[in-house]
């Protein structure tokens, strides 16, 4: 009889399920979106349980077609750095804060002071970012210190999932990393960081391998989804290592842009030697004793999300893009930058908003559109141009999640990359991954090197054109001086939000 496994996406607005056969072919799938809550400027929570019941939801629809004792396991990919605290009943304490949440600016600038970056750097190999765990801890410290009191275990948003499952509380270094209280070299918590800054080790999930097993469902879990076998579940990792785990990057030669509600841009990075200077984020893989460096765009799948909810809500991605060739690289003397909710990488500025500069009486609602796909693939390449510094040869592509979808974008991302684009024959973007890691799981291959070769294909590269390459170039150099030119204007503005 085949067998399968079920990965599960965690994403911002929506879970994603998938179900993969042992050939890697993705054989069934399911999606339930939810929103978060922006209740002040800056503010981006949501309340941990509705993630729970969109899985147990997909896990109720997945199961009334498959008999549990096919499924050899279920593992999770899930939103980093957001922040979930439980008290010692196990109960959420308050919504959890995400990772697009810019509250914690004060709190960035506390620990920075209090620890200094170099201290940091050493200890954790990252510097401190608003969206990080880390000041989200700080931030209820002194803003809701009875909360802060009351946490039993803090956890990450698919850690959360997991534990409801399962019972056990425990997490994997791909997620751990992203809190800034992980050492990533030692893989370990960093009692360093935690002593100078007071919080107490006990709070920190047990870390165990993205592919270790963190539990099987519990009687409660199996009654409510109809099932009477057990079925285990795998830690899982960060979606974005879980993305680059199914876009077959577990190595050098390739490197990831993943578009998803936020943009991506990550490369192995395994050298012993390597010192991170804070300028990308330098985490765990969930490929056992592997690291990558990466740069984020905050707003990146969410710029377009946002633009199609103002324009034309009810149409389908492809609907809504089907025009942008219709109009000329530069949309016609329009750039997009796409800072709704402030910008990570290169600026690292929680307080700098979006702009479209260059409106005109010919404007068109396709010039919008294109201007924001042209600004959300700069903003990528801005990660680009930093990861290039370190060293990396960036000339082969994988491009997964919305970016993957629509062959236009492909093309522009190829003539912006000056690079070779390539997507997976089965792309299912960080869900795939997790897939993966539920078969390592359950032991269907030896080792990652094994499964990736069996289970990854790539469709053709899309090459670059030359003549289109050097147009992006010159736009590109305007693109950059936006983001000076609206610092101030940005700070300025926030008096009449
Ligand atoms: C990465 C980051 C986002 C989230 C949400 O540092 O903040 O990519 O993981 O996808």
């Amino acid at each position: 009889m085949e067998k399968y496994v079920i990965g599960m996406d965690i994403g911002t607005s929506g879970l994603k399920s998938i179900v993969v056969n042992q050939t890697g072919q993705v054989v069934d799938s399911y999606s339930i979106s939810y929103q978060t809550q922006h209740p002040y400027t800056g503010y981006s929570e949501i309340d941990p349980n509705i993630w729970y019941e969109a899985t147990l939801d997909s896990l109720k629809h997945l199961m009334t077609k498959y008999d549990s004792n096919l499924i050899s396991g279920i593992s999770f990919s899930g939103q980093m750095h957001g922040l979930v605290v439980v008290n010692r009943k196990g109960d959420v304490i308050r919504p959890a804060i995400l990772w697009n949440d810019t509250r914690t600016s004060d709190e960035v600038e506390n620990i920075k002071a209090q620890l200094g970056l170099e201290f940091l750097l050493e200890y954790t190999q990252n510097t401190v970012l608003e969206g990080f765990t880390l000041p989200k801890l700080m931030w209820l410290k002194t803003h809701e210190p009875s909360h802060f009191e009351d946490i039993y275990k803090f956890m990450l948003p698919k850690d959360y999932v997991i534990y409801k499952l399962t019972g056990h509380i425990s997490t994997d270094p791909s997620d751990a990393a992203g809190t800034i209280m992980f050492n990533v070299k030692e893989e370990s918590w960093s009692n360093a960081i935690l002593e100078k800054l007071g919080i107490e080790p006990s709070i920190c999930p047990e870390v165990i391998a993205s592919h270790g097993k963190s539990g099987e469902l519990t009687k409660e879990i199996m009654e409510s989804i109809g099932i009477e076998n057990a079925i285990h579940v795998y830690q899982g990792g960060a979606d974005n290592a879980c993305g680059a785990l199914g876009a077959g990057i577990t190595d050098d030669s390739m490197q990831l842009v993943s578009i998803g509600t936020s943009g991506v841009t990550l490369s192995i990075q395994n050298d012993k030697e390597y010192k991170n200077d804070g300028k990308v984020h330098y985490f765990n893989h969930c490929v056992p004793n592997q690291k990558y460096i990466m740069g984020v765009t905050l707003s990146a799948g969410y710029s377009l999300e946002w633009l199609k909810q103002l324009m034309s809500a009810e149409e389908s991605f492809d609907e809504f893009l089907k025009d942008i060739n219709q109009t000329k690289i530069g949309a016609c003397g329009l750039i997009y930058t796409p800072y709704l909710l402030g910008e990570r990488t290169p600026h690292n500025d929680a307080d700098i908003r979006g702009s479209i500069v260059g409106l005109d009486a010919k404007t068109s609602l396709t010039d919008i559109k294109r201007a924001v796909l042209e600004g959300i693939t700069f903003s990528l390449k801005d990660s680009i141009e930093i990861i290039k510094k370190e060293g990396k040869c960036i000339s082969e592509i994988v491009s997964i999640g919305g970016g993957a979808k629509n062959k236009n974008w492909l093309q522009m991302q190829s003539d912006i990359f000056e690079a070779q684009v390539t997507t997976r024959t089965e792309e299912q973007g960080p869900a795939y991954g997790a897939a993966m890691l539920a078969a390592m799981g359950a032991q269907w291959f030896k080792d990652f090197d094994e499964i990736s070769r069996a289970w990854i294909k790539y469709n053709d590269f899309v090459s670059y054109h030359n003549d289109d390459v050097n147009l992006y170039k010159d736009l590109y150099k305007i693109y950059k001086t936006v983001y000076f030119n609206t610092k101030q204007i940005s700070k300025e503005l926030v008096q009449f939000k």
